[in-house]
């Protein structure tokens, strides 16, 4: 990660420091900074709908999860439509040190999730996991 960061700054530092300054190629300079800049830290997710549990399930989670995870024997022991079986998978208010948003962002459940159901469960957890 400091590496890329490194190279990104002089990626940067290098376009910020060319001698032509007509006004398209500080607009162009502008737009690869903004390039390079934005996609060099995580995703802003901005959380501003109320949250509760039945609006994970509500955002996906029911749909591409619950085939596996409900049942009698839910797989790796989760039943999505359970609360407290997906809120022992969280860390509350920390969604990154949460094994459920770790398994869909970076982790083996990642196939089966998607933008807005991540993005809820994200929401969901900074919330602090409200039932
Ligand atoms: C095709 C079946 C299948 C689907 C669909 C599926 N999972 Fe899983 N899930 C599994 C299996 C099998 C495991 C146990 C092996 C593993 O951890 O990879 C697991 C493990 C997990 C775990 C870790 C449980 C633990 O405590 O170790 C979480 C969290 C999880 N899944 C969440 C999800 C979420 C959220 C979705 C929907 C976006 C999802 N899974 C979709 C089969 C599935």
């Amino acid at each position: 990660m400091k590496l890329i960061l490194l190279t990104i700054s002089l990626i940067v530092f290098t376009i910020s420091n060319c001698t032509d300054n007509k006004y398209s190629d500080i607009e162009r300079k502008k737009i690869i900074q903004g390039i390079l800049i934005g996609s060099s830290g995580s995703p802003a997710i901005s959380c501003t709908s109320a949250t509760s549990f039945s609006s994970i399930g509500t955002a996906g989670v029911t749909g591409s999860c619950g085939s596996c995870h409900g049942g009698g024997s839910p797989a790796g022991g989760v039943d999505v439509s359970s609360y407290s079986s997906v809120s022992s998978r969280v860390s509350s208010g920390n969604p990154a040190g949460s094994v459920l948003y770790q398994k869909i962002t970076s982790g083996s459940m990642a196939s089966y999730s998607n933008t807005t159901i991540n993005n809820a469960i994200y929401c969901w957890i900074k919330a602090g996991a409200p039932q």
